[in-house]
């Protein structure tokens, strides 16, 4: 098993299609968008890093929320897609975008690290590798949230559940919270330790 699925496999995908996911068009994944950031515990973050980033639609949504975003993807053609997005949405400012994979570092000082639909073009190995030698990386009260497809694809080394399980198998990663349906698992996971947003905001009763 290699380490990832290879750069070529996505620079032949977008050369078929410009939004091979149909990201910025499915109601699927604009449902999905809302329930990913619907989910994070606090209302504003410093800096995000988003590792396949696709063509920005969630970066977009991501940059409303945060001061700024590092988003970072292997393919060079959805990169470009997604820097015109956040100009032509006035949102390019605080955004930075590189040409990077999942498995090399991450950024310094980040906040919120958004993991959706993208690990499980890694083999199991190298995203366990990664989260153990990252994770550690991150401040006390970061918000990890992961997003992944449930259903089998063959040419994936990995399904989004077993992505999941390895997340929450992370030493130092805290579950705040779980969606699951038929087709998506959407986790939040803090470091430190897992306050609700009930009880960290002082609303009455939350214990
Ligand atoms: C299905 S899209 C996900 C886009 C976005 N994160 C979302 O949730 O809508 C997957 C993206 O991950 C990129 N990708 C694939 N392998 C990657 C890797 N090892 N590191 C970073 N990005 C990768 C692909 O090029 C593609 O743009």
């Amino acid at each position: 098993m290699t380490a990832r699925l290879p750069d070529q496999y996505f620079a032949d995908v977008y050369a078929a299609s410009p939004d091979p996911w149909r990201l910025a068009e499915r109601w699927y994944e604009q449902r999905k968008y809302a329930i990913t950031t619907a989910m994070l515990p606090r209302p504003r973050y410093r800096h995000a890093f988003e590792p396949g980033c696709s063509v920005g639609v969630l970066t977009e949504l991501l940059a409303a929320r945060c001061d700024a975003v590092t988003a970072t993807d292997v393919a060079p053609a959805a990169l470009d897609a997604a820097r015109e997005r956040l100009e032509r949405a006035g949102l390019a400012d605080g955004v930075e975008f590189a040409g990077r994979s999942l498995d090399d570092d991450w950024p310094t000082g980040v906040d919120l690290v958004v993991v959706s639909e993208v690990a499980y073009y890694l083999s199991a190995a190298t995203f366990r590798e990664v989260l153990d030698r990252e994770c550690p990386r991150l401040g006390t009260g970061a918000t990890l949230v992961a997003a992944h497809w449930r259903h089998p694809v063959a040419d994936y080394p990995m399904t989004g559940d077993e992505v999941h399980e390895l997340i929450a198998d992370t030493a130092d990663l805290h579950r705040l919270g779980r969606y699951r349906d038929d087709d998506v698992v959407i986790e939040v996971f803090v470091t430190g330790t897992a306050v609700s947003v009930a009880t960290e905001t002082g609303v009455p009763g939350a214990v």
